[in-house]
């Protein structure tokens, strides 16, 4: 990829022309998303992502989500509105709010660069609620104008460009959890409310059905 390199060269070029003082250079231990990743960055160590995501990004297969693989805008969507409270949570409100938005941004970079990690999900639901949710993951509740959740997330719970987010790699109670936020309203940071009228109309029976099913599609493999 020569065109890749042009970047660097410039920057490498522009440096060089400069002859800066110790403190123009940029530091290498503040410029990555790595380091924001394993430190916490300007949000101090407590928000240090790998603490809860884990070292790969996997999340801990209850309510910390994989991070590993997202769509980088998606991610730095959800940093951004977890900053601004359309997706209000402790602790991940607080940690986002005292992220630089350059932190965000790399952090983002890096965990979007991750693979997401063969394997079978950490929780395997229980088949007769599986069963129950694959109607409903492929062709909606018509009667009660719930669209299926296919259209936006793919057949496979891939995800379907950078604003649909898969669903696959996440646990159930993740998944759950997301929807009974949403049918609340204390997650509204979906564009024009698609998921507050896909959830409103779900009982917890029919959330827990779907989740268990979308849990269950096959784990995205690295790529
Ligand atoms: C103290 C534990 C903790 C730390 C530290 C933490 N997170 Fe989180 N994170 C969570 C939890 C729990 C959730 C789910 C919150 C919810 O229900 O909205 C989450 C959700 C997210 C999401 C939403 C994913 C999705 O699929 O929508 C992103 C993105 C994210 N975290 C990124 C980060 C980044 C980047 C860092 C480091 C700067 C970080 N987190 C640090 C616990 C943590
Ligand atoms: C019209 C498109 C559309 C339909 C239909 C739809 N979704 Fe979504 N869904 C979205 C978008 C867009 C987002 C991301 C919103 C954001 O920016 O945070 C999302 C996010 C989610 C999330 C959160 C993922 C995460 O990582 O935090 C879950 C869970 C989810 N949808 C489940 C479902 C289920 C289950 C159905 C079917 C009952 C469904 N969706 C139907 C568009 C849709």
């Amino acid at each position: 990829m020569p065109y890749r390199a042009l970047p660097a060269l410039l920057a490498a070029t522009t440096l060089a022309a400069c002859a800066p003082g110790v403190d123009e250079y940029e530091d290498p231990f503040v410029a990555t998303g790595e380091v924001v990743a394993l430190s916490g960055g300007d949000a101090g160590a407590q928000a240090a992502c790998f603490t809860c995501h884990g070292m790969n990004g996997q999340g801990d297969g209850a309510e910390t989500p994989r991070i590993a693989g997202l769509d980088e805008g998606y991610i730095l969507k959800q940093l951004n509105d977890y900053g601004s409270d359309l997706r209000p949570h402790d602790p991940m409100s607080s940690i986002a709010r005292r992220l630089s938005d350059a932190d965000r941004a790399r952090v983002a970079r890096y965990y979007a660069d991750m693979p997401p990690r063969a394997a079978a999900p950490a929780v395997s639901p229980a088949a007769d609620r599986i069963a129950q949710g694959r109607a409903l993951y492929h062709q909606g509740l018509p009667d009660q104008n719930v669209a299926a959740c296919s259209t936006c997330h793919g057949a496979d719970g891939q995800g379907l460009g950078g604003g649909n987010p898969p669903l696959t790699g996440q646990s159930p109670a993740y998944l759950a959890a997301q929807l009974r936020l949403w049918r609340s309203a204390k997650r509204h940071n979906d564009p024009r409310d698609v998921m507050g009228a896909v959830s409103r109309p779900l009982s917890d029976d029919q959330i827990a059905a779907v989740s268990a099913y979308a849990a269950s599609l096959p784990h995205p493999s690295p790529e």
